[in-house]
């Protein structure tokens, strides 16, 4: 079982030409809603890889916390630890064009998920084969699920996003470190390259199309990127998330399971929505094999 300890939001997604510069208004051409949240995202994905998948966060009691819910028990991910708050759910303002995005999250519920909650917890922690965490909960509940999971001895993939909420605090409970290059650089200076040797197959840098990086314990590696036509980046980083965890826990060594993370989330990028093109089993298997 992959528990996912995280955030749950809808998407509100404006499409444009191009983004307006300050004090501009431009005209737009796409809007929509569709679900998202960087921890429902990493727990679709891993479910659609076949994973069994439990999520620990919260939901608003605004009609969009019913479309959530709903949205990840279609999925097949165990909701019995996402809980009800009073007040709105976490929404995520996107800006999109043909190559980028721009993303304003407004937490609402995800800020409600407690400490005291995550205590509740512990069995589904403690159980679980691994935990995928992000920095979009509050940052103590972050804490309280490292703390659990590793003194149960169940190991953790961080993905320390969004990268101002990451405190060398986090550290001391050896989890599994995923940022892009940009949040490296907030975490470890303009010279990360240098911490990857310090966390030998624990900090796993993305590089968007490029790929990703770690140091095994003897030497740098690259694992290349696959190159796609991207209609929508947006939860790339999700997909290769809650794909690197489905390959962790099925024991794969470090680089198959970050080529196999790349894979998905090459597919991932190829339809509009951060869940949209997240692929199942066989496609990204397919896709694996293509590039071998
Ligand atoms: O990583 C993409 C996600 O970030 C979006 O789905 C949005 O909700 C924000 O959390």
């Amino acid at each position: 079982m992959i528990t996912v300890v995280g955030s749950i939001n809808m998407d509100l997604v404006v499409g444009t030409e191009r983004f307006p510069k300050q004090g501009e208004t431009v005209l737009g051409n796409l809007y929509t809603t569709v679900p998202g949240g960087k921890g429902a995202n990493q727990a679709v994905a891993a479910a659609r890889l076949g994973a069994k998948v439990g999520m620990i966060g919260a939901v608003g009691t605004d009609p969009f916390g019913d479309e959530l819910a709903l949205n990840l028990e279609n999925e097949g991910v165990d909701t019995s630890d996402v809980k009800r708050v009073e007040g709105p759910s976490g929404i995520a303002n996107i800006l999109l064009t043909e190559s980028d995005n721009r993303i304003i999250v407004v937490p609402g519920a995800n800020h409600k998920l407690m400490p005291e909650d995550i205590e509740q917890c512990e069995q589904a922690i403690g159980s679980s084969d691994l935990i995928v965490l992000q920095l979009e909960i509050p940052i103590p509940s972050v804490l309280r699920t490292l703390e659990i999971a590793h003194r149960h001895g169940v190991p953790a993939i961080l993905n320390p996003a969004p990268a101002d909420g990451f405190t060398d605090v986090f550290l001391q409970y050896e989890p599994i470190l995923t940022p892009n290059e940009n949040e490296a650089a907030m975490m470890f200076g303009e010279t990360w390259e240098q911490a990857l040797e310090a966390h030998p197959n624990r900090l796993i840098v993305t590089l968007g199309k490029e790929g990703a990086r770690y140091y095994d314990g003897e030497r740098h590696v690259r694992v290349p990127g696959i190159r796609v036509n991207a209609v929508d980046t947006t939860g790339a980083g999700d997909t290769f998330n809650g794909a690197l965890a489905v390959a962790l826990a099925e024991e794969m060594p470090m680089k198959g399971a970050i080529r196999f993370a790349n894979a998905a989330a090459s597919l991932s990028v190829e339809q509009f929505g951060a869940q949209g093109g997240m692929p199942g089993r066989e496609e990204t298997m397919r896709r694996l094999q293509l590039t071998e």
